[in-house]
């Protein structure tokens, strides 16, 4: 059997109907830059995650770039981080002048929340919560912590779409939600985009000027912006994904489930959920002591693996001046050397799910 990491043409097959409608309304429309269909996708996005407002952009990582812009967050300003996350959540950071310091991950490969409150200093600014894989972080204690220091929080939400925290949906517990909808995400467009939400006015008003060379009104440019819109087609399609992002969500989750009531291997270490969580499996993490050897043996057996991530971002090379050793932050160091990544999402078939348990079973 060939088993792909993950095949976007299957989701476009499950909804190409609704896709192709859409796609042909956007061409026919003669409007493809902040239209109709923007305006439509950003408040079904802001209702569906439970927020005031949703601001849409180019990616996740201009997202993220803004939303510390907007909070004022620069040169001098720290920002608390895991250790263990994507490359862009740091670089939201560091493209504001901003330094990010570093918090180590738990069990569940996520920020340390015990572990906070020993980084903040006076220069600390905002904490930056990454949703990594699909799983909340503790946003009780996070938020606890902000209240007290009055600290912002930036929520990395381009994993977790959906993901919730004692009920409440991960990107509205802290000032500002921070969306990718790169292709392979939970919900993912097809090609480049990425959203914003808040609940506070100010800032949605001040992300929408800035997304749009930071004006309202053309050629006036009240304030220092960029040029990062969503383009209608992607919000067109997107609004179709969005329809069916519960029910992807909920493919993914059973898939994950089958996972962990089905592999019982001791060289393989399953991933945790926390309690209260709804985890939505935008990746399968596990961990394995000799990853190579594991990824080689699945490989020859037809299943691709990817790694999310191997190289942590504090010792990434092009941070190389901050002077960081992988030893710095040990859970992350280990994570970055042992994680793989099983395949997930939504149309994979029983069949391939099933065959992935036996293989995994039987590695030695
Ligand atoms: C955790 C995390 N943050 C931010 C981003 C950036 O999103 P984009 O690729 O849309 O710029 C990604 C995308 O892979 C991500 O995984």
């Amino acid at each position: 059997m060939n088993i792909e990491f993950s095949d976007l043409s299957r989701k476009y097959a499950l909804y190409q109907k609704e896709f192709e409608e859409a796609a042909f309304r956007v061409l026919r429309s003669g409007w493809y830059i902040l239209g109709k269909e923007l305006e439509k996708f950003e408040e079904k996005f802001a209702e569906y995650m439970d927020a005031a407002d949703c601001i849409g952009v180019n990616s996740g990582t201009d997202a993220l770039i803004l939303a510390f812009r907007a909070l004022g967050v620069g040169p001098g300003d720290e920002v608390i981080v895991p250790a263990g996350t994507y490359i862009a959540s740091v670089i939201g950071i560091t493209e504001n002048g901003a330094t990010p310091v570093f918090v180590d991950i738990d069990d569940y490969l996520l920020m340390d929340a015990d572990k906070i409150e020993e980084t903040i200093t006076d220069r600390t600014k905002a904490i930056l919560a990454v949703h990594l894989y699909g799983q909340p972080c503790r946003m009780d204690k996070i938020m606890d912590i902000a209240r007290r220091y009055h600290l912002y929080v930036v929520e990395d939400c381009a994993q977790s779409h959906d993901a919730l925290y004692d009920g409440k949906k991960t990107g509205t517990f802290g000032d500002i939600g921070c969306f990718s909808f790169y292709p392979t995400k939970p919900l993912g467009a097809l090609g480049d985009a990425g959203a914003l939400i808040t609940n506070n006015n100010d800032i949605a008003e001040k992300l929408r000027m800035m997304r749009n060379y930071g004006s309202k009104v053309k050629y006036h440019n009240e304030i220092k912006g960029i040029n990062s819109r969503m383009d209608e087609m992607q919000a067109a399609l997107l609004s179709v994904g969005l329809d069916h992002l519960a029910e992807e969500n909920k493919m993914r989750i059973e898939i994950a489930k089958r996972y962990l009531a089905g592999i019982r291997n001791e060289a393989v270490k399953l991933p945790c959920i926390r309690e209260g969580s709804t985890h939505v499996f935008h990746l399968f993490p596990i961990l394995t002591a000799n990853r190579e050897r594991l990824q080689a043996y699945l490989l020859e057996h037809g299943v691709k693996t990817q790694v999310h991530y191997p190289i942590p971002p504090y010792v990434a090379d092009c941070y190389s001046e901050w002077g960081y050793q992988w030893e710095d932050f040990p859970q992350a160091a280990y994570a970055a050397r042992h994680e793989v990544s099983l395949p997930v999402y939504a149309g994979m078939p029983d069949e391939e799910v099933e065959y992935v348990i036996e293989t995994v079973n039987k590695y030695l």
